[in-house]
């Protein structure tokens, strides 16, 4: 993407709104995964060194433009705070304003201040020009370092680089770097697909285009298994899905599609359940399927072997159990021997990642969810072409 990059603009001394996605799960106030304010610290780091003032914003949850006391900022603050211990952290109770601004104007440099959860304002969501003009106003230039919002066109993503010029950080860059291989990949390239739902119809179209291979796994065999006429007895699918998979089953390219062979099968939907091993064709009335079983995991593997690239979205097995989390971590161990390009990312598939400890196995594993399936699926991220629009804007001014 050609865009100003933060490593190439003159930056010292400068007021900067950085744009982050600290939106993380809270569990009684507290923060459950800091993951997402660790990434943003380098680029924090490095506008320290340039002296800047750095106005941090974010949202948090879904306040509907509405003040919710459970959605404040507080305890991403502290966290904050705890990660950079010798910087002077303001946490201010609003994100726009004279107030505000007076604030951050009366400031030393290298200062950093975290505006209050953005999406109090509905205004945000709405990408509203007038909001993002109020955002603009408190800064100099615009960062985006929040790859993982990008496909939301929200004020502080999209309607500020109207106002700014607005430069893309770190970590947006690392994704956008990454992710691209995934959809310019050296081949042959292996999709491996998993989850729970069948509503990505768009990604599994994009993995059959640019892959040699798509292995399904989790949940999402059995639309497919059931669209070729087999039963999935209690396993999780459902009319729509099966439909979905009807069509993309009539497709030339879904001969590169790779079915589980068998299953883990439990008698009930319990994390001790009883459980046994049948093939793809023999998944009894009352069994529900909820892993991929070992002849399944020794042909993936089989043809994962083959690979230069490999994408991966969505959990293989239902891993919040651990019974049911075998086909996930061998695979994703097995991918650790090998010296190809693997790149995971979309839906819960880094939480899957990180809880079993394997990310040490990938050349990439995104943070974003939704804004991974969009970019994966081919669509355009609003926020990014943006900042595209903006280097146009502004690099004419520049002439
Ligand atoms: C995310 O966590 O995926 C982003 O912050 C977007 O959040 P949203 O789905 O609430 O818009």
């Amino acid at each position: 993407m050609k865009a100003f990059s933060y490593s190439q603009f003159h930056l010292t001394n400068r007021t900067v709104l950085l744009r982050v996605d600290y939106n993380i799960p809270l569990i009684k106030n507290k923060v459950a995964d800091a993951s997402k304010i660790k990434t943003s610290i380098p680029i924090i780091k490095f506008l320290l060194t340039k002296k800047c003032k750095i106005i941090i914003a974010t949202h948090l949850g879904r306040p509907n433009g509405k003040i919710v006391n459970d959605l404040k900022l507080n305890a991403i603050s502290s966290i904050l705070k705890k990660l950079l211990p010798q910087e002077i952290i303001i946490k201010l109770n609003d994100c726009i304003g004279r107030d505000i601004k007076n604030k951050i104007e009366k400031a030393k440099n290298a200062r950093i201040f975290l505006l209050e959860n953005l999406r109090f304002y509905k205004e945000e969501e709405e990408n509203n020009p007038a909001f993002a003009h109020s955002l603009a106003n408190l800064a100099q230039i615009y960062i985006n370092d929040a790859f993982s919002n990008s496909h939301r066109a929200h004020a502080s993503m999209d309607a500020i680089t109207h106002f700014l010029p607005s430069l893309t950080g770190p970590q947006l860059e690392k994704e956008v770097f990454y992710l691209s291989k995934a959809l310019k990949p050296k081949k042959p390239a292996i999709w491996i697909m998993g989850g729970a739902k069948l509503d990505k119809v768009d990604l599994i179209n994009q993995a059959l285009k640019k892959s040699n291979k798509v292995l399904i796994g989790g949940a999402l065999a059995f639309p497919f298994l059931k669209a070729k006429g087999y039963k999935v007895g209690m396993s999780k699918s459902d009319s729509n899905s099966t439909e979905i998979a009807r069509k993309i089953l009539k497709k030339f390219s879904a001969r590169k599609l790779v079915l589980p062979l068998d299953f883990v099968v439990a008698d009930s939907f319990k994390p001790n359940a009883k459980t046994s091993i049948v093939d793809y064709n023999k998944i009894g009335l009352n069994q529900m399927a909820l892993d991929l079983g070992p002849k399944t995991i020794a042909l993936f593997k089989k043809h994962l072997q083959s690979a230069k690239t490999v994408v991966w979205n969505g959990p293989l097995g239902y891993c919040e159990w651990a019974k049911f989390a075998q086909s996930t971590k061998e695979i994703g161990r097995f991918l650790g021997n090998l010296e190809v390009i693997k790149i995971a990312g979309g839906g819960e598939t880094a939480e899957v990642i990180n809880k079993f400890y394997l990310s040490h196995n990938f050349t990439h594993v995104s943070t974003a969810g939704g804004a991974a399936l969009t970019f994966l699926s081919g669509k355009e991220l609003p926020a990014l072409k943006a900042l595209e629009k903006n280097y146009k804007q502004f690099s004419k001014r520049k002439n």
